[in-house]
């Protein structure tokens, strides 16, 4: 092999990554109005760039579960335009807003949103369910990914018989149930003790790669800061921006 043959890939692999999924452009969103009115953002611009981990951090309160509402079409900013895989998010009506969110983006709370009813195979199978999708095929994308977290031997349990990371898995696996471009976590790590929270993160770092979805994750775990390609700061609803981790 020549050293010619080992560069050649590099290029091409930096263009699919530098392309953003997500513009965030002089966003600004307040509570309330008239003398009781908050500020949660106040000119908020920043891009997610496809196939990386972008870590949002901050001090509580400073917007960071603001922010991720509005760029999960789960509020309207106040004033300022977001786009999300090159369509302004001002420019869908709810119908519009519904299928995005059911079929592009997944969602990871800090407080996992499992149905304790439900198993953990029809847990990951509810996304696919609101899509219509057969029975079967849902059944077995289910098993796939509880496989692909590591849960593939506690797929008929229901959450009030798995542990909080086997739960947080669960919540990964059905915000990749019907393939998302992006997924959009909250404080993924926040109910976790630490080394179940390492192991999530990890799973969250694993999945950028192994199914090409880009993550967009709040946190003040400063080891999930560490596994980001790219980490943004909010202070009282502005941002910091920072150099990525050498
Ligand atoms: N529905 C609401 N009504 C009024 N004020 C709100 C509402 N939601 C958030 N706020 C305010 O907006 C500001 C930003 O809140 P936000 O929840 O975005 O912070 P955060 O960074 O996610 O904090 P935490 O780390 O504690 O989750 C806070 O001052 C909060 O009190
Ligand atoms: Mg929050």
């Amino acid at each position: 092999m020549t050293d010619h043959q080992e560069t050649a890939t590099v290029p091409a692999a930096r263009e699919a990554g530098g392309t953003p999924i997500v513009v965030v452009d002089d966003v600004h969103h307040s509570f309330g109005s008239g003398a009781q009115a908050v500020h949660a953002l106040r000119g908020v611009s920043f891009e997610v760039r496809r196939g990386e981990l972008t870590a949002l951090k901050g001090r509580s309160g400073s917007g960071k579960t603001t922010l991720l509402n509005l760029v999960g079409g789960l509020d309207t900013p106040t004033s300022g335009r977001i786009s999300v895989d090159g369509t302004d998010l001002a420019t869908l009506g709810e119908p519009d807003l519904l299928a995005l969110r059911r079929d592009r983006i997944g969602f990871v709370f800090q407080s996992f949103g499992l149905i304790p009813v439900l198993t953990a195979a029809e847990n990951v199978g509810v996304p696919m369910r609101l899509r219509r999708m057969p029975a079967k095929e849902r059944e077995e994308r289910a098993r796939t990914l509880l496989a692909l977290v590591g849960l593939a031997d506690h797929a008929e349990q229901r959450p009030g018989e798995l542990s909080g990371g086997q739960q947080q898995r669960v919540a990964v696996a059905r915000a990749l149930a019907n393939d998302p471009d992006l997924i959009i976590a909250d404080e993924p790590t926040g109910q976790l003790d630490s080394e179940t929270g390492r192991s999530i993160m990890e799973l969250l770092r694993a999945v950028v790669r192994s199914e090409s979805v880009t993550i967009l994750v709040a946190t003040h775990d400063p080891n999930l800061i560490e596994l980001a390609d790219r980490v943004v700061e909010l202070r009282d609803g502005r941002l910091v921006e920072r150099p990525p981790a050498p």
